[in-house]
């Protein structure tokens, strides 16, 4: 069998983009970096993010069921770094990241966005050390912004031209 660190040598060759899922809890913003995002369904409209189940934002993201996927543009980086960093401050973790909020999910959604999707927890499939939580997109918006997407590959950042 394969070992962690040949799996991760070997699926980092698989370019992605870079989204930051939010959701909000009692009024407490919550955020989390993630490449591990797919569009799954048409009809009806699905999309999948795994999270980890040791992090902080999978409690969040299960107790809430309403969350947000901002697809960033290449100037979200910095956002993208802060959002991936484990063990940050939750209190005002937002506030140095410009962003507005969803009216449907109430969760942020950030300005250096390409796209906004937001979504309501239809399952959660157990995915190993992550959870795969399907969401149907109860509204979905492109920004404005023309920049190229930020992308991942090879555990580094870049942009696509
Ligand atoms: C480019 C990138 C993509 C990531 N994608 C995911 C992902 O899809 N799912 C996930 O659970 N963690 C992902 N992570 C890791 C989380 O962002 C990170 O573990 C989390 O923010 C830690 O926060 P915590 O201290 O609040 O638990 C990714 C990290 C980076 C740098």
């Amino acid at each position: 069998m394969i070992d962690s660190d040949s799996f991760r040598r070997v699926v980092g060759r698989f370019a992605t983009g870079v989204t930051v899922v939010t959701t909000c809890v009692d009024g407490v913003d919550h955020a989390m970096t993630a490449s591990a995002f797919t569009s799954v369904s048409l009809d009806p409209v699905l999309v999948l993010v795994c999270v980890e189940k040791d992090a902080r934002f999978h409690d969040a993201i299960l107790d809430s069921g309403s969350w947000a996927v901002s697809v960033l543009a290449a100037s979200g980086r910095r956002a993208a770094e802060w959002f991936a960093a484990r063990g940050r401050p939750l209190g005002g973790q937002l506030d140095r990241v410009r962003h507005h909020r969803g009216a449907t999910s109430g969760a942020a959604l950030l300005d250096e966005s390409l796209a906004w999707l937001q979504c309501r927890t239809t399952a959660v499939y157990d995915g190993g050390d992550h959870d795969i939580i399907l969401g149907e997109v109860v509204e979905g918006a492109t920004s404005g912004l023309e920049g190229p997407p930020l992308v991942y590959y090879r555990s580094a950042y870049g942009e696509l031209r």
